[in-house]
């Protein structure tokens, strides 16, 4: 994978960190977009630091439009192409369907899922004229299973798997390939929030019996987005120790 380029969004930290350093290791020149423009810089900069190869920082909010094209411009103009996006900022508001605010909603739905759908449109654009390049939408287990408390958050990610499923029959006459990765429970940020109680439990219910790590999930995406996995795209790859199968 020398000299390929990935953006990979809400990559500050947590599982997009662990997918940055996983591709960079082989050689892939790194764009960490997060809307902690800050973290995004101090994160770039770590990464190049710790593989030697080519990494920038950028600001973005992924809801908006104009913040997403800008985002993509500054990546393509500063290395030239874009070979795979990642989607794969996204957050929780939790709550029964009866108690979740509408605003809660809405929010959940404008990152994790229209966000996505931004960043596509806009890395589809230079992906076509090149005729190559792959997407990869990181969702959820809960996505496929459903949750109890997550409404927006399932739906957000059942969303991404059928936007995952369009782009691969839109785009493969471009030479562009679309898949999901739907991790479980993994150790970042995101579950740290639980008490300590519900991570035990949560563990039981795995059959390999822990939580997975962000570069459990990294693997996943290293392979998608290698030539091995040329001839995949429309599909879901679950990255869960097994609790659904
Ligand atoms: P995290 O909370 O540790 O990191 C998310 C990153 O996204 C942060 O750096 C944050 O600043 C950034 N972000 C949030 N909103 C943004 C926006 N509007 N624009 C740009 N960046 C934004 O989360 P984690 O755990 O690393 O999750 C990453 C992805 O994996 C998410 O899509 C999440 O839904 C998914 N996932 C996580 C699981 C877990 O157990 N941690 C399980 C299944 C899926």
């Amino acid at each position: 994978m020398q000299k390929k380029v990935a953006l990979i969004t809400g990559a500050a930290r947590g599982i997009g960190y662990g997918i940055a350093t996983c591709l960079a290791r082989q050689g892939t020149q790194i764009v960490i977009a997060d809307m902690n423009g800050q973290a995004a810089r101090k994160s770039a900069k770590q990464l190049a630091a710790d593989t030697g190869v080519a990494t920038l920082g950028i600001a973005c909010d992924i809801c908006d439009r104009t913040q997403v094209a800008a985002m993509v411009r500054k990546a393509v103009k500063h290395f030239g192409q874009i070979d795979i996006l990642v989607n794969n900022a996204g957050i929780t508001r939790d709550g029964l369907i009866l108690r979740m605010k509408d605003e809660d909603w809405d929010l959940v739905l404008s990152i994790n899922l229209k966000g996505a759908f931004l960043c596509t449109k806009s890395a589809l654009k230079y992906m076509s004229k090149q005729r190559s390049g792959t997407i990869i939408n990181i969702a959820s287990i809960v996505g496929a299973m459903g949750n109890a408390g997550q409404a927006n958050y399932v739906a957000s990610k059942a969303g991404l798997i059928g936007l995952t499923k369009t782009i691969a029959r839109e785009y493969s006459n471009r030479n562009v390939t679309a898949n999901a990765v739907a991790p479980g429970f993994i150790d970042t940020a995101m579950t740290q929030a639980l008490s300590e109680q519900v991570r035990t439990d949560l563990a039981k219910q795995i059959p390999l019996g822990r939580l997975g790590s962000s570069g459990d999930v990294a693997n996943a995406v290293r392979f998608l987005a290698s030539p091995a996995a040329a001839y995949i795209t429309g599909q879901v790859i679950h990255v869960n120790g097994g609790m659904y199968m």
